[in-house]
């Protein structure tokens, strides 16, 4: 296929390499000259294993080039895929600019070409810019959505030091679309690369990367506030936390994922505060252990109003009904 890459930093770099050696015919876009210029000599614009020489072999091949021109990028591809920056900005918002221009220039160029294009953003953007990006692109090349053009959303899950095995083995595909011609054309692309293909909502595709980073950042923090626990009490942290990764039964496993309602029972509730107040005892600072019951009482205090707001005076609590039900068999079970 013929593909043009918006962006030749890490990620457009090495989508450019990856998607070459699987045999596609990629036009890679820069704003910066040097780096369109190393991609002509066949060398990557970063440092990162095996990269050179998947680009050199690559470039060999005449599969890869670069040009600082979106038109020849554009009218000579048959998908573009988006890899710009996505920086934040002073106050830490996300600053989409650098997608936009590149949405614009993209419409642009689909102002005179006749055959349909999958726009594919890879760059991590909040939920809500794939469709702004199809306005902007509507609006700049006069077409439509869905009958000229489509605007995919492809989030990129791979590491800086282990991107090229990131890249062959992510832990899935994520195509986030709401046309099937785009599904397919997305599909045949990433047809040669490990794990399954997730079609899914748009906006489901926009916020996944947002979720799994966000969680990856509180599996370090955890751990290191366990270490912490753990260092004051002379205990070996690394042991505690094999055993804590080994149970893929409750610990590593989808249970306990599903968003609704809050934690409650026994022992959920008496052992974390026993393990906050084991850490407070120590003068120990443990912020992500001490916020949990807070943003539990969030969650129960979120459903009390949603009660309240109905204005029913009469309400069952199944946990009332179910227990003295439960005891009760219990009880005569036991005394026969
Ligand atoms: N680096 C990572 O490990 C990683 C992993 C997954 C996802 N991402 C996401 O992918 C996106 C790109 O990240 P990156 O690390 O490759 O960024 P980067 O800063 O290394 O590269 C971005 C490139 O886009 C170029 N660019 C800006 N405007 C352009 C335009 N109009 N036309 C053509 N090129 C333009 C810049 O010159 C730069 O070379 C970001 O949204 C990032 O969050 C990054």
């Amino acid at each position: 296929m013929r593909i043009s890459i918006f962006g030749l930093g890490y990620v457009g770099c090495v989508s450019l390499g990856c998607l070459a050696q699987n045999g596609n015919n990629i036009i890679g876009v820069d704003i910066e000259t040097v780096k369109v210029d190393l991609i002509n000599q066949g060398k990557p614009t970063i440092i990162e294993k095996d990269i050179d020489d998947i680009l050199a072999a690559q470039h060999a091949l005449g599969r890869i080039r670069a040009t600082s021109d979106a038109f020849d990028a554009v009218a000579n591809s048959e998908v573009s895929i988006i890899c710009v920056g996505t920086p934040s900005g002073p106050e830490g918002h996300l600053n989409l600019e650098y997608i936009y221009k590149t949405a614009a220039q993209i419409g642009e160029v689909l102002k005179q070409k006749k055959e349909f294009h999958v726009v594919a953003l890879r760059s991590t953007v909040l939920p809500g810019t794939n469709m702004k990006v199809g306005e902007i692109i509507e609006q700049t090349s006069g077409k439509q959505r869905n009958v000229d053009f489509s605007v995919v959303s492809n989030p990129e899950f791979l590491r800086e030091g282990t991107a090229v095995a990131d890249y062959y083995n992510p832990p899935y595909t994520v195509i986030g679309s709401d046309n099937d011609q785009a599904i397919s054309i997305m599909k045949e692309i990433y047809s040669p690369v490990a794990g399954t293909v997730e079609i899914v909502d748009i906006k489901v595709a926009e916020l996944i990367k947002y979720i799994n980073n966000s969680y990856h950042a509180l599996k370090v923090v955890f751990a290191n506030e366990v270490g912490s626990v753990c260092k004051k009490l002379g205990i070996n942290s690394h042991e505690v936390m094999r055993l804590f990764c080994l149970d893929t039964k409750l610990n590593l496993s989808p249970y306990y994922f599903k968003p609704g309602f809050a934690y409650g029972g026994s022992c959920l509730p008496k052992d974390l505060k026993a393990l906050q107040t084991l850490a407070h005892d120590y003068y120990l600072n443990v912020p992500v252990i001490n916020s949990i019951e807070a943003s539990n009482n969030i969650s129960k205090n979120s459903l009390l109003d949603l009660v309240i707001k109905k204005g029913k005076r009469k309400v069952v609590s199944w946990e009332s009904v179910l227990r003295p039900v439960l005891t009760i068999f219990a009880i005569v079970l036991l005394s026969m």
